[in-house]
């Protein structure tokens, strides 16, 4: 499809972390509305995707050509105590789009996880079968199977380890290691048996952005190039700050911290981008490259 400044582009969820950097794309070339439940900007407009009504009345007053779905309960913890908002959010709330999306005849761009399999293996294609192990998983899976089966002009994109939206918007690892070296201490505790790859906001934003324009329909991993374990990318990114030779990162186990983080997660998340790859359409750089460059918000506040 064209995206210029007449294409009408509906985001949902746009409030988060990746909302941010698909907001900043897509806001330069097109017609934004951009919705959440959460109004922590001005350019936000109120919409719960789990309410159908009110999303469909949105949606045919602003008439888009496209809707991007980023709308998600995504602590999974939360997910493994809220079950029933867990299916409302992130699974009604897909099927809801996908309604409004078939109404109107347009596209739906819909964001997967590498949380939908079960970590038996250490890589994962597109074509390896899901096989979610907690409630985060499951409903995040059913929003794939629900837009495969009710819709033909979809894109599914699945995302590791996001990483973005810096200290005000980043609700994941970066942001949570960050947070514990603001408050001064002199060592870590970081998990080296829990594996992934991570998946930086903007250059999946950006990849999001031009591979829409292909008409290239359908399921696709989409990570940074490259993988590791939260070990891995918690060095790194002492290394982006130099702060390397001042902080000490003790290895753990996931055991360490059952109580704080008791969903079930799997042992290893990592994706390997190979439809992207082979379409010639992986617009995705090495997740260090990446690091880098998200790490220089982080610097700036230290
Ligand atoms: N974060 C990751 O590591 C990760 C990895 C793989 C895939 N994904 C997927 O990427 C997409 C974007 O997630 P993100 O990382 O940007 O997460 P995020 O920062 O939590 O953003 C999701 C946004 O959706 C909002 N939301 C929750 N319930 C809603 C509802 N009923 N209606 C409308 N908006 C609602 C959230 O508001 P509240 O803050 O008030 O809940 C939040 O602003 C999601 O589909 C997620 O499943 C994320």
């Amino acid at each position: 499809m064209n995206l210029n400044q007449k294409t009408k582009v509906m985001i949902m969820g746009c409030g988060g972390m990746l909302g941010q950097a698909v907001y900043n794309r897509f806001s330069k070339e097109c017609t934004v509305l951009a919705t959440d439940i959460d109004l922590n900007e001005s350019w936000l407009q109120y919409c719960d995707v789990r309410n159908l009504h009110s999303a469909f009345e949105l949606a045919l007053e602003f008439k888009p050509d496209l809707i991007i779905n980023l709308a998600a309960l995504t602590d999974l913890e939360y997910c493994e105590k809220n079950e029933e908002d867990s299916w409302l959010t992130n699974g009604l709330g897909q099927e809801n789009i996908c309604l409004i999306a078939k109404r109107l005849n347009i596209p739906v761009v819909y964001i997967s996880t590498a949380g939908i399999f079960d970590g038996g293996k250490e890589y994962y294609h597109d074509f390896d079968t899901p096989n979610p192990l907690g409630l985060y998983g499951k409903s995040k899976y059913y929003g794939e199977i629900i837009t495969q089966s009710l819709l033909d002009k979809y894109f599914i994109f699945r995302a590791g380890w996001m990483m973005g939206g810096g200290p005000k918007k980043d609700k994941k690892f970066i942001n949570k290691i960050y947070k514990q070296i603001q408050s001064g201490v002199k060592e870590l505790f970081v998990v080296d048996d829990k594996l992934g790859t991570p998946t930086y906001t903007v250059d999946f934003a950006d990849s999001i952005f031009r591979i829409v324009r292909t008409d290239f329909y359908g399921l696709y991993n989409m990570v940074c190039e490259g993988s590791g374990s939260r070990y891995d990318v918690a060095l790194e990114f002492l290394k982006c700050l130099n702060l390397e030779d001042q902080i000490k990162v003790n290895i753990v186990k996931s055991d360490y911290f059952r109580k704080e983080y008791f969903a079930p997660r799997p042992l290893s998340e990592k994706l390997i981008n190979l439809k992207l790859r082979k379409r010639d359409i992986l617009f995705m750089r090495d997740w260090r490259e990446c690091l880098a460059e998200y790490s220089s918000v982080f610097r700036m506040e230290l």
